[in-house]
């Protein structure tokens, strides 16, 4: 196992560990949130954990299931009780970029709707602004040139998100459109703007969302609280 993989493996078997009885937990997506679904599993089954999940995405939603996971619709949770999910970059701040899985839009529903969240992440997602990594925005079909026309405009460096050279659609029937920032310095501002637009269903930036981030590293985790 790779470095990376071995810290992701060591937060999420961190996050495994908050999971409660009775608990109705969000279920992040990506490869992070992969080992953590692992080893969440191995605890319903060793301790008879009676839990529920409410998937962020259809390929979450499938490998929880696969693991013998409970799923249960978001409109059929009073409510979250604790949300593990993963992001792409983090700062000091807690803030994140997410969406490096294109399964931004239901994770931040997913937030929206939970009483405390927990990121995973490994030690190469941490930056001291963000921006780094590419800020994707989901976008409706209908007009989205149009929206790029304007993104480009703004000098927000946009491309389309694409995969074999077929345009990338979210599980909700959306396009995603990349933003290569570099820096965001005022990531509020962005926000204010990116919320701002018709067409643009959601953006990957989360501020203010997090609760707890736990790092994976070579020997165990760091904790941002
Ligand atoms: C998906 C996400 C993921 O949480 C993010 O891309 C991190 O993925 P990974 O754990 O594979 O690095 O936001 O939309």
């Amino acid at each position: 196992m790779t470095n990376i993989n071995l810290e992701k493996q060591h937060a999420a078997n961190a996050a495994a560990m908050l999971i409660k009885n009775g608990m109705t937990v969000g279920l992040g997506t990506g490869s992070t949130v992969d080992y953590f679904l692992k080893a969440l599993a191995k605890r319903v089954q060793r301790e008879n954990l009676q839990i529920v999940g409410v998937t962020t995405s259809f390929k979450t939603a499938k490998s929880a299931q696969d693991l013998g996971i409970k799923i249960i619709d978001i409109d059929d949770a009073p409510m979250i009780d604790l949300t593990i999910d993963g992001a792409d970059e983090i700062d000091a701040h807690m803030n994140g970029i997410k969406g490096g899985g294109a399964a931004f839009l239901m994770e931040k529903i997913v937030a929206k709707n939970s009483k405390r969240i927990v990121w995973i992440v490994d030690s190469q997602k941490v930056h001291v602004k963000l921006g780094m990594v590419p800020l994707p925005v989901e976008v409706v079909p209908f007009g989205s040139g149009k929206l790029m026309a304007e993104l480009t405009k703004h000098q927000l460096h946009p491309t389309w998100r694409k995969s074999n050279d077929e345009l990338v659609v979210t599980d909700m029937g959306h396009y995603i459109i990349d933003l290569s920032l570099k820096s965001i310095d005022q990531p509020y501002e962005l926000e204010r703007y990116l919320d701002g637009q018709i067409g643009i269903v959601e953006h990957g930036l989360f501020l203010d969302v997090v609760d707890e981030i736990i790092i994976g590293t070579a020997t165990g985790v760091e904790r941002l609280l």
